[in-house]
């Protein structure tokens, strides 16, 4: 039979989506799922695919089925399931095959596997895949980490695969190790302050202003033409108008309000805060999570403190809208300002030397992020002046000068209201924070000295300093 050119290794929905993209590209996929059941069914859903699909029962069948040097795609759980399948293969694969991580890696763990196969002989490639179900069948955005001559193995494979904005391939090799899925937590990070802003914004029309959700629908599909235009801007729209089949009421009026979330949103702020950049809008975005998870809770203080009036932003629909757009915008530009500069110090930390600009071009199809403001972001990082920020890009501060008077007013609007925006608010401290050259931390450093002798710079001599507190001030 003839060979495949790759093998891959889970067939979950994203794992079985990726295989038929596979073959659908003209290449031969080798397919093993613990469940042989599974493969069966899988090949059997193939349809006129079939023949590029090779169903394995067993890791060494898999090994065996296709041509050397043997790239291996695993698409299942991320943790400990991975070590053990890399384990298996250990023992199957040899010198010059690779294994390709394509799960949602820590990009710890993903360190932690390249510095135990370094002496293997097999290569790792750590590989952030996005754009869901969806995106690994007709096309996803792929973020690739691991050796450079492992990346050229699989090059043409994965360029195939990928999503394509204007005709140009929506992966890239963006460094070594860890790279790739490190890259990819950010994007989620990204993702999930987002979401969480958008969320906030269907909040002050839904609780401020009291439209129903299809008259939300209708804004964000307004917006969708202009500024803000995106996947998730489009997908929110869709499902603001759907209804639920059982009742026939709104279908998100049916969701519990309670979020999951499955951990790289919390990696990308944990990972933020040991590189020692703020990352608050993702910080943000996570807490809300948590604090949505909180029902019960979230009902009895509702009891104790009573419910808020709802409606208070009714009232000149045309300038709320107006302000709610550029709010929504100003908060995207702070938020994906921050995931970009964690990236930036990641890939000092970490010596990868991430190409900033083409992850915001392979970010512009395909993923779930997905959208035009990618494309200025790319724009902005070719053209200088985003060294240490995008919001110091002369593109991007004409952009902010106009868009944070309404994330200010929308901000001081929606507290008063006491509707809660908490990606947000922080968004707007973190560039009011940002942006004031004299800030209020040499009142930290007093009250630091004062109480611990941590001693201060002064603003008008170089050197170390304590204050005239004394011992008796302290008393
Ligand atoms: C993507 C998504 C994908 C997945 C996340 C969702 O880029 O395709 O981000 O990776 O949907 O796992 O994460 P949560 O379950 O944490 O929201």
């Amino acid at each position: 039979m003839e060979k495949a050119d790759i093998g891959l290794i889970g067939l979950g929905v994203m794992g079985s989506n990726l295989a038929l993209n596979i073959a659908e590209q003209g290449n031969r996929v080798a397919v093993f799922n613990r469940t042989t059941e599974r493969t069966t069914e899988f090949v059997q859903s193939a349809g006129a695919l079939t023949d590029r699909i090779v169903p394995c029962e067993t890791i060494e069948a898999l090994a065996e089925a296709i041509r050397p040097p043997r790239p291996v795609i695993l698409m299942i759980k991320a943790g400990d399931p991975v070590d053990q399948q890399i384990a298996h293969l250990r023992e199957v694969l040899g010198k010059g095959d690779s294994i390709i991580d394509a799960g949602n890696a820590n990009f710890r763990d993903t360190l932690r596997r390249f510095s135990e196969l370094k002496d293997s002989g097999l290569t790792f490639i750590g590989m952030g895949v996005s754009g869901g179900e969806e995106g690994a069948r007709h096309g996803p955005s792929i973020m690739v980490g691991g050796a450079e001559n492992a990346w050229k193995r699989v090059e043409k494979v994965l360029v195939s695969i990928s999503a394509k904005f204007e005709g140009e391939p929506c992966v890239a090799w963006l460094g070594p190790d860890g790279a790739g899925h490190f890259v990819k937590t950010i994007h989620n990070g990204i993702e999930y302050a987002d979401m969480q802003m958008i969320a906030e914004i269907y909040g002050v029309l839904r609780d401020g202003v009291g439209l129903e959700p299809k008259e939300i629908g209708g804004v964000f599909g307004a917006w969708n033409t202009g500024r803000l235009n995106s996947y998730l801007i489009e997908i929110t729209e869709k499902v603001l108008m759907a209804q639920d089949p059982e009742t026939g009421n709104p279908m998100v009026d049916m969701i519990l309000d309670r979020a999951g979330q499955k951990g790289t949103g919390k990696w990308s702020v944990i990972e933020a805060q040991t590189l020692g950049i703020p990352a608050t809008a993702i910080e943000a975005a996570v807490a809300a999570r948590v604090v949505s998870s909180m029902k019960g809770e979230r009902e009895k203080a509702q009891e104790v403190y009573g419910k808020l009036d709802s409606g208070a932003l009714a009232g000149d629909r045309a300038a709320l809208l107006n302000h709610l757009e550029l709010a929504l915008f100003a908060g995207k530009i702070a938020a994906y300002a921050q995931g970009f500069t964690v990236m930036a110090a990641a890939s000092k930390e970490f010596g990868w030397n991430l190409p900033l600009p083409t992850i915001a071009k392979i970010w512009r199809a395909g993923c779930i992020i997905r959208s035009q403001f990618l494309g200025t972001i790319a724009e902005a990082f070719q053209a200088g002046g985003a060294e240490d920020n995008l919001l110091m890009a002369p593109a991007f501060v004409t952009m902010m000068k106009e868009a944070h008077p309404s994330l200010r007013h929308i901000v001081a609007r929606a507290s008063e209201a006491g509707l809660p925006v908490p990606a947000l608010a922080s968004a707007l401290a973190y560039f009011d924070s940002y942006r004031q050259a004299r800030g209020t931390s040499n009142l930290i450093q007093a009250q630091r000295d004062f109480f611990g002798a941590h001693g201060f710079e002064r603003i008008d001599a170089e050197g170390a300093y304590h204050g005239p507190w004394g011992s008796g001030l302290s008393a």
